[in-house]
């Protein structure tokens, strides 16, 4: 876990029952070393006061964008923070963030702020399962915004249900875990995410349903930690993270050549794309007519790019793999880590609802050769890219890579 001592925290709070258990929250972080500062919403000063933070955090807690006359609060205050955590964080303020508004103190301040944010949202289960409240969810977590929570239980007006805030240590170890150090400062780390997409025809293709989700919250990680990133990205309309560099590809060809050049330069290489297996043998260059009849699509198989890597593989780089398996995940998965010369994999069990492919979470495990693995459990995709970079710094500053492959 990252140092959170003397990092300056943000905690914002906003107006729900919870904003109670933030003064704890707050305790907590000033407890493990970190200097606090509060931002209370209108609504949040109906449940808990700006006096309750002050007294707690030994800092003024603010409410107003004018509180400091002859100030630019929010300013100050966004660049006078290294991690900020809103919790609670209402439906509201959720939206407010997603469309960039800026109509009081604490929207203002996050606007302009521009590092790792933790929301805690509590609402009631209607809101935080509404379409709109997930599609700005959604949107907020593609920048890279960590949620904690919320979870099931007892809520106000005796309801039950999705919607309360986890519990304060919860969301404090999410805000140590966001202050990353720059572990990967002066490294070069090549992701690829996104599908491959075989062409069929000019209108038609082979692909699947992965959406770059995992890949890009790999390659947003690694460059937070300071590495210089190459993202070779599939066809997917995610967008890439701001700071690293973007190969657009279409096909598995067009991603292995990609890869292959920029291979050699890399320290690490994470495969998180799923590249199609089979491409039709020969793609018409004209549209085919539906009136010609059902065609015999001939396939074969597309380039094992992985596979080339772990042959090519040059001591010290580290090789990571995914595996997106609906049987045996781990049985399939310790076969591809032997077989591709890896020194991980995450596999991926895939075919349920909420997991896998174009979802927020992945239910997988860390396999890791010679190494513990990690066991099998739903990440949010922003977690298991902190592990998989947890496990590259550690590869690249622990024993030889050939004696971790038990080869010599
Ligand atoms: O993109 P998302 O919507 O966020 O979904 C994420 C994911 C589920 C796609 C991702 O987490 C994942 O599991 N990616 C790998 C899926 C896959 O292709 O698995 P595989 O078992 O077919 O391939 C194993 C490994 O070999 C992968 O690292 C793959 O990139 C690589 N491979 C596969 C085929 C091929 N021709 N060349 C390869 O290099």
């Amino acid at each position: 876990m990252p140092e959170p001592r003397g990092r300056r925290v943000l905690l914002g709070v906003t107006g729900g029952v919870a904003a109670y258990k933030s003064a704890l929250l707050a305790r907590l972080l000033s407890e493990a070393g970190m200097d606090v500062t509060a931002v209370l919403t209108d609504s949040a000063t109906r449940f808990v006061g700006p006096e309750t933070f002050s007294a707690l955090t030994g800092h003024s807690a603010y409410v107003s964008l004018w509180d400091r006359p002859g100030e630019i609060l929010h300013v100050r205050l966004a660049h006078e923070t290294d991690v900020a955590v809103v919790a609670p964080c209402t439906a509201n303020t959720i939206a407010k963030l997603a469309q960039g508004l800026a109509d009081d103190l604490l929207a203002s301040t996050l606007l302009e702020y521009d590092g790792p944010l933790v929301l805690a949202p509590a609402m009631h289960p209607g809101m935080w399962g509404a379409v709109a409240t997930q599609t700005n969810v959604a949107t907020l977590s593609s920048r890279g915004v960590r949620f904690v929570g919320p979870v099931d239980g007892p809520l106000a007006h005796g309801d039950i249900g999705p919607g309360r805030m986890s519990e304060p240590a919860e969301i404090a170890d999410a805000v140590f875990a966001a202050v990353r150090p720059r572990d990967l400062d002066g490294t070069r780390v090549l992701v690829t995410a996104g599908p491959t997409h075989e062409p069929i025809d000019p209108v038609r293709y082979i692909g699947n349903r992965s959406s770059g989700k995992m890949g890009v919250a790999i390659a947003r990680e690694a460059a937070a930690r300071g590495a210089e990133v190459t993202l070779v990205l599939g066809p997917a309309t995610i967008a890439p993270p701001p700071a690293v560099e973007v190969i657009r590809v279409q096909t598995a060809d067009e991603m292995r050549s990609a890869v292959i050049d920029r291979f050699t330069a890399a320290d690490a290489v994470v495969m998180a794309a799923a590249v199609a297996d089979f491409r039709p043998k020969a793609p018409n260059d004209r549209k085919m007519k539906k009136d010609a009849g059902v065609p015999d699509l001939m396939l074969e198989p597309t380039p094992d790019i992985l596979g080339e890597l772990g042959e090519r593989r040059r001591s010290g780089q580290v090789l990571v793999g995914f595996a997106a398996e609906t049987d045996d995940v781990e049985e399939a998965g310790r076969a591809k880590l032997r077989s591709k010369h890896l020194d991980a994999l995450v596999a991926n069990r895939v075919g349920r609802e909420g997991t896998g492919f174009g979802s927020e979470r992945n239910d997988a495990t860390i396999l890791v050769a010679g190494g513990r693995d990690v066991p099998m459990r739903i990440w949010s995709k922003a977690e298991l890219a902190s592990a998989v970079c947890d496990l590259i710094v550690r590869f690249l500053t622990g024993p030889g890579v050939a004696g971790r492959l038990g080869r010599s």
